[in-house]
């Protein structure tokens, strides 16, 4: 390519990010910042040479069908790719890069997060304050559950699973109890307490469920209401992964028989929407999809799509080809 490239961003980047892009590319910036639609994610494929798209674009098969597609690359901002149809884009020569390592700390940390704020009961704590309701200290206020000590199971020990499982054992002395397709080296077994298990045994024997696994055909309404049955009462489960793993219905009844104790949830099948039935339930403790989203990471996500893109540009191997 002689001229500059055209490179798409479907949502704003970080300020750092976006103007070191704008003096290497042609740079197109959806600068309402909201979700564009599918007939303008459409069109984008056929004006642009690289798209860099976020959770928020679902790229399908049907997209990918359009004849004439410019585009060749598509450099996800973020390190899921479940909302890009890989298989389509490969079919068509379309190269899909993503930005994993970068946000692990910070993913970490919102599981870590919740998985204190639903136990320690923090949420419903601070909306008491808020709300002017608190009448005082008293010796039965509130009572919550500890968590050092406590067993944590981690389903899905990938980057993310690991970092959590190390602030988990270091930091609040947690037996790690994780499913992974394959066993994490004996010396990181030994460092973080951790033992492999089938995901049964791990929901039956834990205090805390994470998970942490991708989103995929096989992981898709993964905890149902038979998962959940396995589960103990005063257990709480946690989820940073992708809203579809959750089989949310199962979830609502579960909770609200008294199944498990608590949920912390950072995502949600049907983003940005949240059912009611979630809603109001005190003992869920949601937020609005931010695992990664510290001004540090969100900037080394940019950085590390853009050095998927030069890559890609120069005709070198990409560091992070899905
Ligand atoms: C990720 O990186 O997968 C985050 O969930 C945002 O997409």
């Amino acid at each position: 390519m002689n001229e500059k490239p055209v490179v798409l961003l479907t949502r704003r980047w970080p300020e750092k990010v976006e103007s070191q892009m704008a003096e290497l590319f042609e740079l197109r910036v959806n600068a309402s910042d909201l979700p564009m639609s599918d007939a303008q994610l459409a069109q984008a494929l056929l004006e642009v040479d690289i798209v860099c798209p976020t959770v928020t674009d679902k790229i399908d098969g049907q997209m990918l069908s359009a004849a004439n597609i410019r585009t060749r690359l598509l450099a996800n901002f973020g390190v899921g790719f479940n909302h890009i149809d890989i298989a389509a884009a490969s079919r068509l020569g379309i190269r899909v890069t993503n930005t994993p390592g970068v946000l692990t700390d910070a993913t970490a940390e919102i599981a870590m997060t919740l998985l204190l704020t639903s136990a320690r009961r923090t949420g419903e704590g601070e909306r008491l304050v808020r709300s002017g309701g608190w009448d005082g200290w008293r010796p039965t206020h509130m009572l919550s559950t500890q968590v050092t000590g406590k067993t944590l199971g981690i389903i899905g020990m990938g980057r993310i699973g690991t970092a959590l499982a190390r602030q988990a054992h270091h930091g609040f002395g947690m037996p790690i109890l994780y499913t992974s397709r394959n066993a994490r080296p004996q010396s990181e077994e030994i460092e973080l307490g951790a033992w492999r298990c089938d995901i049964d045994e791990l929901l039956q024997r834990s205090d805390f469920v994470s998970i942490n696994c991708p989103a995929t055909p096989e992981t898709q309404n993964l905890i149902d209401s038979d998962k959940l049955n396995l589960m103990q009462p005063h257990a709480h489960l946690i989820n940073t992964a992708r809203g579809d793993i959750v089989n949310e219905a199962d979830l609502v009844a579960a909770l609200g028989n008294g199944v498990i104790a608590g949920a912390g949830l950072d995502v949600f099948v049907d983003e940005p929407n949240v059912s009611q039935a979630l809603m109001d339930l005190q003992q869920v403790v949601l937020l609005p999809h931010m695992g990664s989203g510290t001004l540090e990471t969100r900037e080394a996500m940019g950085m590390c799509a853009l050095a998927n893109i030069r890559a890609f540009l120069s005709e070198q191997p990409l560091p992070n080809l899905v």
